[in-house]
């Protein structure tokens, strides 16, 4: 369970985050609208531990993680994994090693079991084939698939937090990652992993997401499920989410 408790977050002098409160079970599927620098990314940090709030809390299952040290960060960040915006992928590396490095890194499993899982989690995203590419050489939608495999590498986290995955992608492929994200996140609450996607692409939210956020000013100015997203009488709001009206 996450909980943000009236959470304010600012980069020196300029407000990002301006009073969030929400909570939000494991495994639910959450979309995070909002417009470019509205603090989308700046969320999925805060829930990580990787930027801390100036005032409020935040809860990662019970444990008020504003507080925590950076030791004990590394055990609550195990809950999830994160998808990076643009994939982040290591240039120098191939794809096999991109996806065995946190395997080598923080698992202490034999040369030959991180080969095997590699070649699992490939498979698992489709791309075995391009095990022995560079970054450079791949599509924009391999490299996401790519960088999804690498998040699941070392962990099966509770929560897959995915920031703009589909963004710089054509239709059909984005089309084709939001399949696997749902992948990822199939069965029935509560026996499933949940996810929260950070995006701007709306008709690709409403394809994996149940519940959705819309950020703006630093605040949520919206939290509801399509049905009620839908419906909002918020003009902004409205013309956000045009392409789904
Ligand atoms: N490391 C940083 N130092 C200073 N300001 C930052 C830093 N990171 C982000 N910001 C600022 O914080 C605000 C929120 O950034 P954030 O990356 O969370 O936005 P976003 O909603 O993810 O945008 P986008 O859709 O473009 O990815 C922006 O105004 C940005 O300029
Ligand atoms: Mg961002």
């Amino acid at each position: 369970m996450i909980v943000f408790e009236d959470v304010h977050f600012g980069f020196n002098s300029k407000k990002v985050i301006d009073g969030i409160s929400f909570e939000a079970a494991f495994y639910e599927k959450i979309a995070v609208l909002g417009g470019s620098g509205e603090g989308k990314t700046t969320l999925l940090k805060l829930i990580l531990g990787l930027l801390r709030p100036d005032r409020g809390r935040i809860l990662i299952d019970g444990r008020d993680i504003t507080t925590l040290k950076e030791s004990e960060l590394v055990e609550v960040r195990k809950n999830f994994s994160i998808v990076f915006q643009e994939g982040a992928l290591f240039d120098s590396m191939t794809v096999k090693d991109n996806v065995a490095f946190c395997l080598r890194e923080f698992t202490s499993l034999s040369e030959e079991e991180i080969q095997q899982r590699v070649r699992e989690l490939l498979r698992r995203v489709g791309i075995e084939e391009a095990e022995d590419l560079m970054p450079e050489e791949l599509s924009g939608g391999m490299q996401r698939r790519v960088a999804i495999a690498r998040s699941l590498a070392a962990c099966e986290p509770k929560m897959i937090l995915y920031d703009e995955p589909t963004t710089g992608l054509d239709p059909l492929t984005a089309d084709t990652i939001c399949g696997l994200i749902n992948e990822l996140s199939s069965g029935d609450p509560p026996n499933r992993r949940g996810l929260i996607i950070v995006t701007h692409k709306v008709t690709d939210a409403t394809k994996v997401a149940e519940r959705f956020m819309y950020l703006r000013n630093g605040r949520i100015a919206f939290d509801g499920d399509l049905q009620a997203l839908r419906a909002t009488q918020d003009e902004e709001l409205k013309r956000f989410i045009n392409e789904i009206l």
